[in-house]
């Protein structure tokens, strides 16, 4: 591209939730490293699918407001994830008709990971595959996300730094294998729908999860700890009490 093309930008999105903002920032610098002198003009910047900010459409109304003209989105270092690759052209759309936004906005194929992440992107925006969004129906979600889905608890896992520090992270991927055994909890009124969440607050009795509507709360998780809740509370009805460090109704 040489310095007399329209202005244009490169965003870098991936997500928060996989620990990546350290290494999307880092791509970026090494991207625009890579890219010297065809791309010389070109802005590349980060936005991030969840958990932090920038968000993907304050970015782009930035940059909107900045004079670009052509917006190339690569999604990078998102584990497989056909539910958002799929959302994102759709959102994307729905920027634009909702912004009536003058700027091209494309979308590369996805950059899931490569030893070389610099060389890897770089490569998929040689490709004429990067497709104008204008060509995809604009939409925010699927009419099936305005339903919620049938279940009996909500569990809320912390990932807050200082549960993060006491091994939260793998706690939180064994309480999801220990409840994919168990299919009662997978489907129907005994559903459980499990979400991580920042800091809850009482850090020092991390980690920590709670289960509603019950209005218990559990601290000081290990695997045993976890593997009882889910044998004896998720699918006993019967609270692990000495595991409890709160509950609403004792
Ligand atoms: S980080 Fe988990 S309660 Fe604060």
């Amino acid at each position: 591209m040489s310095n007399s093309s329209p202005p244009s930008a490169i965003v870098l999105y991936g997500r928060a939730a996989f620990d990546q903002t350290q290494n999307l920032t880092q791509l970026a610098a090494r991207l625009h490293e890579v890219l010297q002198p065809d791309r010389a003009g070109c802005r590349i910047t980060t936005a991030f699918a969840d958990l932090t900010g920038p968000s993907l459409p304050d970015v782009l109304d930035a940059l909107a407001a900045a004079g670009i003209e052509d917006t190339t989105v690569v999604t990078c270092m998102v584990p497989a994830d056909p539910s958002l690759s799929t959302w994102l052209a759709g959102a994307l759309s729905q920027w634009r008709a909702d912004r009536g936004a003058a700027m091209t906005v494309r979308l590369a194929p996805p950059v899931e990971q490569a030893i070389d992440m610099a060389a890897a992107v770089a490569a998929v925006l040689a490709l004429p595959a990067a497709g104008d969004v204008a060509q995809v129906v604009p939409s925010l979600g699927k009419p099936g996300w305005s339903k919620i889905p049938e279940h009996g608890r909500q569990v809320f896992f912390c990932v807050g730094a200082r549960c993060l520090h006491r091994a939260a992270e793998p706690l939180y991927q064994h309480l999801r294998s220990a409840m994919k055994s168990h299919r009662a909890l997978a489907a129907g009124p005994r559903r459980v729908m499990c979400a991580r969440s920042s800091c809850l607050y009482p850090c020092n009795l991390g980690p920590l999860m709670t289960v509603h509507p019950d209005g218990v709360w559990y601290g000081g998780l290990t695997r045993e700890r976890i593997d009882r809740i889910v044998a004896e509370h998720l699918l006993g009805d019967v609270r692990v009490e000495e595991c409890v460090v709160h509950a609403a109704v004792k």
